[in-house]
């Protein structure tokens, strides 16, 4: 299976994304992960996707489009996958469509997570990430330690993306050049819109029923 998921930040992509590769067994492929984890490493591509991460703009599609193109190559996505934070702009989801035909593949459903812009604000201003187990946390109607992970006891960090004003400039971000990716999956006939507001389990139910 081969699948995109779509959404505003906060609108919680990542932590259904974990759910659903987990639940089909396909690769879980978060181009802001696989970015993150660059920097991280302090490669060429992490001293250069971090000038942009860090202001809440996009990378640049031919670092993007590379950085696909390996992961396509390899055997692990091979099975079936599912996209997350890609495709962002036009150009990415043209070039991304070019790639699989080349591959013979094709997408199945793209997934449009949506949430209102107030409550996304509020989701992101409130998440914590563990940096032992990965897990996505919010600190919103939570009493433990706002420091701790409660599922491994790793430390839990702040995005530096998740200041208010990176925030509000990755909003407008998205508005001007990603929203439009809705139109084209829908006239691809990929696209389904699912209500990202409710609980995860409610909103995975959501997504399950779609698919
Ligand atoms: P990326 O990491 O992809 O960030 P994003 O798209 O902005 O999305 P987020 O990770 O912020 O949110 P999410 O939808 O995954 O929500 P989450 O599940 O965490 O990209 C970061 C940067 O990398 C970009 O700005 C860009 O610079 C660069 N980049 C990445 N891909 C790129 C590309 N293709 N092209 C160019 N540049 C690229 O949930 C958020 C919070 O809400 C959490 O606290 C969670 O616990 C909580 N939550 C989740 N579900 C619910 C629920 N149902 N109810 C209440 N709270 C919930």
């Amino acid at each position: 299976m081969r699948l995109v998921l779509l959404g505003a930040p906060g609108a919680g992509k990542g932590t259904q994304a974990k759910r659903i590769a987990s639940k089909y067994n396909i690769a879980h492929i978060s181009t802001g992960d696989l970015l993150r984890d660059e920097v991280k490493k302090n490669t060429q591509l992490g001293i250069r996707a971090n000038e942009y991460m860090e202001q809440g703009t996009l990378v640049p599609d031919e670092l993007i489009i590379e950085m696909i193109k390996r992961i396509l190559e390899n055997d692990s996505s091979k099975t079936g996958f599912l996209m997350d934070g890609f495709p962002r702009t036009l150009n990415q989801a043209e070039k991304f469509d070019k790639m699989l035909k080349g591959l013979g593949l094709s997408i199945d459903k793209v997934i449009n997570l949506h949430v209102d812009e107030e409550k996304l604000v509020k989701r992101l201003a409130a998440r914590r990430v563990c940096q032992s187990c990965n897990k996505i946390f919010s600190l919103a109607n939570y009493d433990g330690s706002p420091e701790i992970c409660p599922y491994c006891g790793g430390k839990l960090y702040k995005r530096k993306d998740d200041q208010e004003d990176v925030i509000k400039q990755r909003l407008k971000v998205y508005e001007k050049q990603t929203k439009p990716l809705i139109d084209y999956y829908k006239k691809n006939g990929l696209l389904d819109d699912v209500d990202g507001d409710g609980s995860e389990d409610k909103v995975m139910e959501r997504i399950l029923s779609v698919i």
